[in-house]
């Protein structure tokens, strides 16, 4: 478990210059915002391959979406991610993160892509104040990429990456989800990638988020220490105080630009550091990834959509209920039956 006790000196403030501070002590100032729970992808891991998404009235309209984060900019959050599904499929959705990329407070506007619409739009997010972009990229092989994306086209993602390079951005990483039987060959050929590049890459542990129907998780679970250990039969890389207070721990590749995260979420806990919180594109607010804790905001965005001092009180008050910590693969926990698209990656 964690060091960390829960001290009831300790309460949520609304005091902006004190920020969002949860039962825990913990200084939330991370948001990741889901623009949409659509994709244009069907991974494997994420999503079954027939999906049902939600209807527009729904989700959160992009004037809400940039409430939700106008109030968390307020209450001290200085870095937001927005992600999905695939972010950049919404409709307008570059007026938005323009207007999101403009909020006093905000210091690092970031997004999680499938890359899909980057060749289009990387420049323009750049200019729009996006600093770090990840994008998903789990095979260089098209007929694996397909397997994988179900709908994907690899070509096009490796486009868009290129484009990406090319636009500047602060830091680029590819996110691979490393899958036992599927990719994990392809560990080295995709790190090889992104050293070629010069830019970042993240191996993720598939996360029990979801019922999928394309295989059984636990047969397929890939933990990154096996991922390590591959990687070090090639090339030498040494650990790096990068402190993202999140799953993922971060190394040096000897002589290169990369780095190379690795994100386990099920065979490490993280939790006693968390400072982050998510809002789907329902607008819910999730106070941890592998827990229901929620509070509903659409509901206040919709009576009083003009009453921005009481959204900002309900975020400090669901401050109260983030958990200490989440459990996966726990028997006596309930079953997480939200998928990724749903949660925002
Ligand atoms: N487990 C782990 N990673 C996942 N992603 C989507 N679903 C899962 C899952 N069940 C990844 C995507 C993307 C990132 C945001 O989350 O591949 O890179
Ligand atoms: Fe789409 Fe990302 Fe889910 Fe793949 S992992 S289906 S790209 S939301």
């Amino acid at each position: 478990m964690s060091d960390i006790t829960t001290d009831p000196t300790i309460d949520s403030t609304t005091d902006p210059a004190i920020g969002l501070i949860d039962k825990h002590g913990r200084h939330i100032d991370y948001v990741r915002l889901s623009l949409t729970d659509r994709c244009d992808f069907r991974c494997v891991y994420c999503m079954s391959e027939e999906m049902t998404f939600l209807p527009r009235n729904q989700i959160l309209s992009l004037e809400e979406i940039y409430k939700v984060a106008q109030a968390f900019t307020e209450l001290g959050v200085n870095k937001i991610r927005l992600t999905g599904g695939e972010p950049l499929i919404r409709n307008n959705v570059m007026s938005l993160i323009k207007d999101i990329g403009q909020l006093p407070g905000l210091d690092e506007l970031l997004l999680t892509t499938n890359g899909s619409q980057l060749e289009k739009l990387a420049g323009p997010l750049r200019e729009a104040g996006v600093n770090r972009i990840n994008i998903s990229l789990d095979s260089l092989n098209a007929e694996k990429f397909k397997t994988m994306t179900r709908t994907g086209k690899l070509k096009q993602v490796l486009k868009g990456v290129e484009t990406a390079v090319a636009a500047g951005f602060d830091s680029i990483r590819l996110n691979a989800v490393v899958l036992r039987g599927v990719n994990d060959h392809e560990i080295i050929d995709l790190l090889e990638y992104a050293m070629g590049l010069g830019i970042n890459i993240a191996y993720i542990e598939e996360m029990p988020l979801g019922n999928i129907n394309d295989h059984e998780r636990q047969d397929t679970v890939f933990s990154n220490e096996e991922v390590k250990e591959l990687i070090l039969e090639r090339y030498a890389i040494s650990p790096i105080d990068m402190s993202t207070a999140g799953p993922s721990r971060y190394y040096q590749v000897e002589g290169q630009r990369t780095k190379v995260g690795f994100i386990s979420p099920v065979s490490h806990n993280f939790c006693e550091s968390c400072n982050r919180v998510r809002v789907t594109v329902e607008g819910r607010l999730l106070l941890c990834l592998g827990n229901e804790y929620s509070t509903d905001l659409r509901q206040l965005l919709r009576d009083q959509p003009e009453n921005i001092e009481l959204l900002k009180q309900t975020i400090v008050k669901s401050m109260d209920i983030k958990p200490l910590r989440h459990y996966f693969y726990d028997e006596e926990q309930p079953q997480i039956v939200r998928f990724m698209n749903m949660t925002g990656g």
